[in-house]
């Protein structure tokens, strides 16, 4: 038995590689059609066709979640396709390290257009379908340990999951009472092409190991295990989960 009801239809944005497919995978595992969303095409065909090879249905869609046109076509698409959609996964994201007087503007621009303006043009597009088709529906803001707290030299990604989860609140608000439940996950540093970047950008072949030492459990993360509760949010068990901030992070913001 799969944890998800049948015939559910799951977007996922940022769905071609690291946390995006992981959730993909496991989505698709437990029963719903999915559609892989991004701008990856090659890689996002590649979750697809992971998924089809394990006998599950999915289709990719590229958007860029910061151009409304793209986020409005790509909803349009999975409803033309499947005639709904259950559950968004609000999840692609990107990361810029620079101080707070070192950053250009354009850098904050481009980061804010994808982690804030993107994640609510979804939202909003979603939402809309799901009201116009009468379903309930559940929504995950890819949030993070940094949407709970700060770290120096990624302040416009802070500030960027601290605002997720302040849209995830108000989603949760607005919508909870239509049957549209919004929860935000916020990872620790997860293993992924992410991280790897970060790390790289640090400039110091120990990065990693430092990063994994900054949680008390003593690891770095794996996608796989923020799938898990991505996909737990979306199912019936949490049906009465809402408005949460969610910390899947090895015990970092508990220090
Ligand atoms: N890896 C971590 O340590 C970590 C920790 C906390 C939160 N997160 C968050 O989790 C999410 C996924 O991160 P990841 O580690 O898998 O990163 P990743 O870089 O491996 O994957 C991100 C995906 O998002 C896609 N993407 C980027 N910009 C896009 C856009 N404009 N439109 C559509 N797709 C776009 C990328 O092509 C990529 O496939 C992000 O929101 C990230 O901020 C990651």
């Amino acid at each position: 038995m799969t944890l998800l009801a049948e015939n559910k239809v799951t977007i996922v944005t940022g769905g071609a590689r690291g946390i995006g497919r992981a959730t993909s995978l496991l989505f698709a595992k437990e029963g719903s059609k999915v559609v892989v969303s991004d701008i990856l095409e090659s890689e996002g065909m590649e979750t697809v066709q992971m998924i089809q090879n394990a006998g599950g249905e999915a289709q990719f869609i590229s958007c860029d979640t910061a151009s409304e046109e793209d986020v409005a076509l790509m909803v349009e698409r999975t409803i033309s396709v499947y005639g709904r959609v259950d559950n968004l996964v609000n999840n692609a994201g990107v990361e810029h390290i620079s101080t707070i007087i070192d950053m250009e503007r354009s850098d904050f621009d481009r980061l804010s257009s994808i982690n804030l303006r993107g994640v609510w043009l979804c939202m909003k597009y979603v939402i809309k379908a799901m009201l116009k088709h009468g379903n309930k529906g559940s929504i995950v803001n890819m949030s993070s340990l940094a949407g709970n707290v700060g770290y120096a030299g990624l302040g416009a990604y802070v500030m960027s999951k601290h605002g997720v989860n302040g849209l995830t609140k108000v989603a949760a608000i607005e919508h909870s009472a239509d049957g549209i439940r919004t929860n935000s996950i916020c990872p620790g540093c997860i293993q992924t092409p992410m991280i790897d970047n970060l790390a790289a950008a640090m400039g110091n072949p120990e990065a990693k190991e430092q990063l994994a030492a900054m949680h008390p459990i003593g690891r770095l993360g794996t996608a796989d295990e923020i799938a898990e509760a991505i996909v737990w949010v979306c199912s019936e068990r949490a049906s009465f989960v809402t408005g949460s901030i969610f910390t899947v992070d090895g015990g970092w913001v508990a220090q």
